[in-house]
């Protein structure tokens, strides 16, 4: 069952009923300035840090799960009714309901006894606002009288003493009303140089800043007292909760449409001129004024709606596909990559499943990233591997996280989590082979954030590297330390106390359990990093580093092969983890790709088997699930995995993550058909049929999807914010379509279904275009290359001598 369908003309999903299974969520904003907006308007608001910097309140898993936001109320001022065209709060019975959720914007609306309203919700490019352009139309034969009440509730910054601090924050709320815009500054007497407003373009009957004014005593956003009595107390909030609402009045004629702008945005001031006049306590609002002028004016706000279409249009042209598939048509060319944006500008901080204030920019995940988002902004991809690189420790270890306002590391969420030196490297080198930048490595980049420290961001891929060689545990492979990849498997944890934090919790010293996963991490990276040495002319280094992934592909030949399959740690005890020995949890699904993604085992025919082992015991018709047979009972020694429920996350959860990894590798064995199988499993257009049961948007993965020993089977979880994004895009782009950049051009090498005639990219790539045109002339994956009419030999197009900016290349496979 669907709850709507795709516009890929638009580029939009159009959600036709409110009445999703979970929040259809879209993200507003691409660069500094963020709004997270639901298909029934909810959500919030803020700059750069959804923790430190929330402009609007939201109020996490509510009653009903999604309720507040951005709602506009219409009435009827002659019969006294009211309603939202977004149907939450009010939730009345609406025709014509829709919600488009586009390239960074949403337009949401309906119809109610003969009145329209429509809302259209964006981010303008380079500003820190969003903007609502709200058009009410009289459908009825006769004129109308109609209030507007817009609504918003302000979030007193720091989320998370936000929604705690009450004794204090009760007290605190500050506002401002001046020529009609509202504009909300607590804190902003004391410590503060910034402030929130919201404008509106017509002229108000009313406003309201207190909540309580609006809303009334013992009600609701679904009934607020202003509204139903069709006028505003133009209340000003001292403490307690400040909102901002809007009231205007409109006498609609039969057929007539009228637009009301709104804006709601972010400012910082200077300090030195934070009031106006100086020494008093009002908010300067001389640089802010222009901005909000400007806004409301409907043809700026259409002018800029227009430069955000042609900012995406550039940004997804930079990969267009045709193939024979729909699905993966949709998924490359639009909601795939702009998935890779969200997850980018996000990592894992904010969305309808992560709260803003328990995970900032994770290390791991924000490089993982990278491979989905490095070609559409590569500047954007520049500075977060810089700034990344900069949390890094001299030990070369890595802090686990960092708040995007700040770009401070910090524990929060746990450490020494081994792996993620690692990623590092395997960010860089994508960055590399996008751009050809090798400017980077020379940059300067402190350790730890500390001045004086810095070393050229090469040093740091080295020490990355060295990392794990100076943490080898008795088999020879690296001591998982917190955890690896997988952040559940918590070797050193221990952990019998209830409540205790298992990302933070450490019993044992660490100096047993070890991660086959992290030593097919090691070896990945250690072939990158030899790649790079060797491009800089250190011939001998890159040597070693690949003497050193060879020595541990042999280890994991040694210790890491169960027979079947890679296994997957050593435990406290010295035990397999992922082994035929084991009770529970035999195989598992992150070192059968990764092992063979990192080239082990695939010329004795291990990683053939590993494979095959993945279609016996992992693969569902939902996704490849993350291990079996699930835990059914909580292990001491292995930490969070066994606390979770058979089925979901990651006990035996289908983890979206590393499917592609799985398919990647399926490409490496020359499988294009159980690679693009696989694919399709979890894409989320070609599940769109079965919105009822996986329950998320179908245009976006999910991080999860749930196992097959759970009762809810092939339900999605957790949509938008997972390393899912960056890696199904890397895997069908790089791996099955096999349009891949390296160091010296662009790589051809398609492993797709033996059913396909073949497809038609268009890739840019370093300036140039690349008309790529793959044909199957037989059924294997050998490619022939033509480019603009003459064959080359190999499978690399390299970058054309003549300074041309337009490639055409025509692929055979045979
Ligand atoms: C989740 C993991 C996540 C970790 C982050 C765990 O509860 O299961 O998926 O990576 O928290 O701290
Ligand atoms: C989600 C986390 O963000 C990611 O870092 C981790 O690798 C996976 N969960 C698996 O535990």
């Amino acid at each position: 069952m669907q709850y709507g369908y795709f516009d890929d003309q638009n580029r939009e999903y159009v959600i036709t009923r409110p009445d999703t299974p979970l929040p259809w969520i879209n993200y507003l904003g691409c660069q500094a300035y963020f709004g997270i907006i639901s298909n029934t308007a909810g959500g919030y608001s803020f700059y750069r840090d959804a923790r430190l910097r929330r402009v609007t309140r939201y109020r996490y898993n509510n009653v009903p799960f999604d309720l507040g936001g951005r709602y506009i109320y219409l009435r009827d001022d002659g019969s006294g009714e009211f309603w939202s065209p977004s149907w939450q709060p009010t939730r009345h019975e609406l025709e014509d309901y829709s919600c488009r959720h586009g390239m960074g914007y949403s337009v949401i609306g309906s119809k109610y006894k003969g009145i329209e309203g429509r809302t259209r919700y964006f981010v303008p490019l380079d500003e820190n606002l969003e903007i609502w352009q709200l058009s009410v139309t009289n459908h009825r034969p006769t004129p109308a009288a109609l209030s507007v009440f817009s609504s918003i509730e302000f979030c007193l910054w720091d989320a998370q003493d936000d929604a705690t601090n009450f004794q204090r924050n009760f007290s605190i709320g500050q506002v401002e009303i001046e020529e009609g815009v509202i504009y909300h500054k607590t804190e902003y007497r004391e410590r503060r140089d910034h402030f929130a407003y919201f404008a509106c373009s017509d002229a108000l009957a009313g406003f309201d800043t207190q909540r309580e004014a609006f809303v009334g005593p013992y009600r609701g956003w679904d009934r607020p007292v202003a509204v139903e009595r069709g006028e505003s107390s133009n209340s000003v909030a001292y403490g307690w909760a400040p909102i901002g609402s809007h009231h205007v009045e409109l006498a609609l004629q039969p057929g007539e449409t009228r637009q009301i702008v709104f804006v709601l945005g972010y400012h910082e001031n200077p300090v030195e001129e934070k009031f106006d006049p100086p020494g008093s306590q009002i908010v300067s609002k001389k640089t802010v004024k222009p901005v909000i002028a400007k806004y409301l004016d409907p043809a700026n706000a259409d002018a800029a709606f227009a430069a955000l279409r042609a900012y995406w249009d550039s940004l997804l042209g930079v990969c267009q596909v045709e193939t024979p598939d729909l699905h993966t048509d949709r998924m490359v060319n639009i909601w795939n990559a702009y998935q890779c944006m969200a997850t980018f500008n996000m990592s894992r901080s904010a969305s309808f499943y992560e709260s803003g204030i328990g995970r900032g920019l994770g290390f791991r995940d924000s490089n993982q990233d990278l491979l989905g988002f490095v070609q559409m902004v590569p500047s954007r991809a520049r500075e977060r591997i810089l700034d990344l690189a900069a949390t890094q420790l001299p030990s070369g270890g890595a802090y686990h996280q960092y708040q995007p306002l700040t770009k401070r590391g910090n524990n929060d969420v746990g450490s020494n989590f081994n792996d993620d030196p690692h990623w590092l490297i395997v960010g860089v080198a994508a960055y590399l082979k996008e751009t050809g930048d090798w400017s980077i490595l020379d940059e300067p980049v402190p350790y730890d954030n500390e001045p004086g420290s810095e070393q050229p961001l090469y040093e740091h891929l080295q020490r990355s590297f060295h990392y794990t060689l100076e943490r080898l545990g008795p088999h020879g492979l690296p001591l998982i330390g917190r955890a690896d990849w997988n952040d559940c498997l918590n070797l050193n944890c221990f952990s019998d106390t209830p409540g205790q934090s298992f990302q933070t919790t450490t019993n044992k010293e660490g100096k047993v359990a070890e991660s086959v996963f992290i030593a097919a991490l090691f070896v990945l990276a250690g072939k990158e990093l030899a790649a790079i040495a060797r491009q800089r002319g250190l011939e001998d280094e890159a040597k070693q580093y690949l003497a050193e992934a060879v020595k541990m592909d042999e280890v994991v030949h040694a210790y890491g092969w169960d027979g079947e399959w890679f296994v997957r740690a050593y435990d406290d005890f010295g035990r397999k983890v992922g082994s035929r020995e084991c009770e529970e949890g035999k195989i598992f699904i992150e070192t059968q790709g990764f092992c063979v993604l990192a080239g082990i085992g695939l010329e004795d025919g291990l990683a053939k088997r590993a494979l095959e082992s993945v279609v016996e015991h992992l693969a569902t018709p939902h996704g490849i699930v993350l291990q079996q047979p699930a835990y059914s009972r909580y292990y001491l020694e292995l930490g969070e995995i066994s606390s979770y429920p058979p089925g979901y996350k990651e006990n035996a959860g289908i983890f979206c993550h590393n499917n592609p990894w799985v398919m990647i590798a399926e490409t490496l064995v020359g499988n294009g058909d159980r690679a693009h199988d696989y694919y399709a499993r979890i894409n989320p257009s070609a599940r769109e049929a079965i919105s009822d049961l996986h329950r998320c948007e179908p245009y976006v993965y999910s991080q999860m999807i749930a196992g097959r020993d759970a009762p809810t089977h092939g339900e999605a979880k957790n949509s938008w914010l997972t390393g899912t994004a960056a890696w199904n895009y890397y895997a069908i782009t790089q791996w099955i379509l096999g349009i891949r950049p390296a160091y010296d051009g662009l790589e051809i090498a398609p492993v797709i279904p033996k059913s396909w005639p073949g497809f038609k990219t268009t890739r840019k790539f370093r300036g140039v275009t690349y008309r790529i045109t793959v044909d199957r002339a037989g059924d294997g994956n050998a490619v022939a290359l033509t480019v603009d009419g003459a064959p080359i030999p190999g499978h690399t197009v390299p970058p054309p001598a003549d300074g041309r900016t337009e490639v055409s290349v025509e692929v055979t496979l045979s």
